[in-house]
């Protein structure tokens, strides 16, 4: 039997960083946006003591560790784990379309696709809650590519509140060469700080909050008004780390791009059009400007993780 999953990226529209905390994380507002541009992870039951096997497609395929360090190979050894069954036979399969260690939270989606597929095959049914907490023990990210759509992220991003959202957004994802280190963008960041006299603590520095008018932006359905709100306390840290991404953001607001922002902790580029002739437009001048490896135009909201093929799940 084989199940596939489907699970989308993410850009932060929010990503509000709070001081750095005892246990090495920071506290973030975080509002996350979930677009179409994603992975689909297919689950097929492998022979007695294979354990967990892996293989991956797509164009930026070499750079994907196929070794126990990837994130869909840990779901599904954690996920066998909570249920104690003996073995975790299965061989996961990655279609991978979304930047790798480029700050959409691939790694972060084919985990939690993994959760969902190794969940179906095995027949486990295990509660949404489950899944949720056994997301947040994998990764900060994790959780929200179960869940989809937006939703605020606080905590170091795992504590999830679904957001009021109207409308269909178009944005383009512009792809750098090379990723960056989560790790070390918010180690950058906190040095900014601490070289802005700042500091860099969760004593010094406030706990980040939602902004209100990106809140309203998003209820209403309001493109432009989003366009204006989008902010991203690591973009100064990963400007810092690859100075080049600002020729970047420039094409893509030169093209027409009613906003741009870099995703997470970068280093893809993020540009909100105005419809979705717009964002080929943008897409298209990202491509011919030199500046980035790729472009691609998308569009979100999207829903999380869920299966496509196969027996989904609770039917
Ligand atoms: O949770 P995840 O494994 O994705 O986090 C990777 C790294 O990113 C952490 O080890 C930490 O250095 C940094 N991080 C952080 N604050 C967060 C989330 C991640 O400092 N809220």
């Amino acid at each position: 039997m084989t199940v596939t999953v489907r699970v989308p990226a993410k850009v932060n529209v929010q990503l509000g960083v709070g001081g750095l905390r005892a246990d090495g994380f920071h506290d973030l507002a975080n509002v996350f946006f979930a677009v179409a541009l994603g992975d689909e992870v297919t689950a097929t039951a492998g022979e007695p003591g294979t354990g967990v096997t892996l293989s991956c497609a797509g164009p930026d395929a070499d750079a994907v560790p196929l070794d126990d360090s990837n994130l869909a190979a840990r779901a599904a050894r954690l996920l066998a784990a909570h249920h104690g069954l003996a073995a975790a036979d299965v061989h996961l399969h990655i279609a991978k379309a979304v930047p790798v260690a480029g700050g959409m939270a691939g790694g972060s989606a084919d985990g939690a696709a993994a959760l969902v597929a190794c969940d179906a095959l095995w027949k486990l049914g295990t509660p949404v809650e489950v899944l949720l907490e056994l997301a947040a023990e994998l990764g900060s990210d994790v959780p929200f590519a179960l869940v989809g759509g937006v939703a605020l992220g606080r905590g170091r991003g795992e504590i999830l509140e679904p957001l009021p959202v109207a409308g269909t957004y178009h944005w383009v994802f512009a792809v750098a060469d090379g990723g960056l280190s989560t790790p070390a963008v918010f180690r950058e960041c906190d040095r900014l700080r601490e070289e802005a006299g700042t500091g860099s603590s969760d004593t010094e520095v406030a706990t980040p909050d939602a902004d209100p008018a990106l809140l309203a932006a998003l209820a209403d359905g309001d493109a432009a008004a989003l366009a204006a709100a989008l902010t991203n306390d690591l973009q100064p840290a990963a400007l810092s780390l690859r100075p080049a991404l600002a020729a970047t953001l420039r094409a893509g607001t030169g093209a027409g791009a009613i906003g741009a922002l870099v995703s997470g902790s970068g280093p893809t580029c993020a540009f909100l059009a105005k419809d979705a002739e717009a964002a080929e437009a943008v897409a298209a001048a990202l491509r011919a400007s030199g500046s980035c490896r790729a472009a691609h135009a998308t569009y979100g909201p999207v829903p999380g993780a869920a299966v496509t093929v196969g027996e989904p799940r609770g039917q």
